[in-house]
């Protein structure tokens, strides 16, 4: 990303954002509620437009204002994540993994379904492949979304706060799952507000405020010594 910038309105949401992710790296994406950390997730893949600088991703180039074409390749790199799942209801589990594969790669449905219940079986939930939605844990719910984000065979995943909505056990399931993709060698950039997953897993943590990142660098380093006032300041409250 190179001088990444975005306005709603008169209000500047992105200032100038720029950074080197590394194929296969993890990046804890951190900072106060507003500092526009998902609008970041969502310029990467076009769900969000920017104004100024550019972002490029492998071969594929986005300028900003440009053609929305020029996400296509780029949405097909990366899988996206949220946190409350985004799952069809009507759909089950094994459903929602092989419908995007089906619909819109015309996978035949037989392997589809061979590899969805493999993925299935990658987040530990084979034996949940004909569970609807309503029948699973949030913690089941978020491991079914990023099995179906892995059917379209990125080479990374965005997650947006995929753990906010729920119980700690569930959050050390799910946390588990992105560890194991990250040993898989995805590339993986994770706004969370788990800071000992941060300190655990990422190779980097980007601490975002006020459009800007405040402070970067490994995660000894950004949560031991930040240097910043802003960095230092969120720090005491998310670490007290
Ligand atoms: N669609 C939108 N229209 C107007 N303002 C928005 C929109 N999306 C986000 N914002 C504003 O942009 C800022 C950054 O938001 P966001 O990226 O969601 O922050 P974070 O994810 O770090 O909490 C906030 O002030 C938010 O209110
Ligand atoms: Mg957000």
């Amino acid at each position: 990303m190179d001088g990444v910038s975005k306005t709603y309105g008169s209000r500047s949401v992105l200032d100038g954002v720029s950074t080197v992710i590394a194929p296969g790296e993890t990046v804890a994406l951190i900072g106060p509620s507003g500092g526009g950390k998902s609008t970041l997730l969502r310029c990467i893949t076009g769900l969000a437009r920017f104004d100024a600088g550019q972002i490029t991703v492998g071969s594929h180039r986005i300028e900003a204002r440009g053609p929305a074409s020029q996400y296509d390749g780029v949405r097909r790199m990366f899988g996206m994540i949220f946190q409350d799942f985004q799952l069809f209801p009507h759909f089950t589990a094994l459903e929602n993994v092989i419908e995007a594969p089906v619909r819109v790669r015309g996978q035949p449905a037989a392997e589809a379904r061979e590899r969805g219940l493999r993925l299935l079986e990658r987040v530990g939930l084979a034996e949940r492949a004909n569970y609807y939605p309503r029948e699973l844990s949030g913690g089941q719910k978020q491991r079914v979304a990023i099995a179906r984000a892995l059917a379209m065979e990125p080479r990374g995943l965005l997650c947006d706060e995929i753990t906010s909505a729920l119980d700690p056990e569930l959050k050390a399931e799910v946390l588990d799952v992105l560890t194991d993709l990250k040993q898989e060698g995805l590339t993986l950039i994770v706004v969370t507000h788990e800071i000992h997953f941060a300190r655990r897993a990422a190779d980097r943590i980007l601490l975002l405020a006020d459009g800007r990142i405040a402070e970067e660098g490994p995660p000894e380093t950004v949560l031991g010594s930040p240097t910043s006032d802003r960095a230092r300041k969120f720090l005491r409250t998310v670490m007290a």
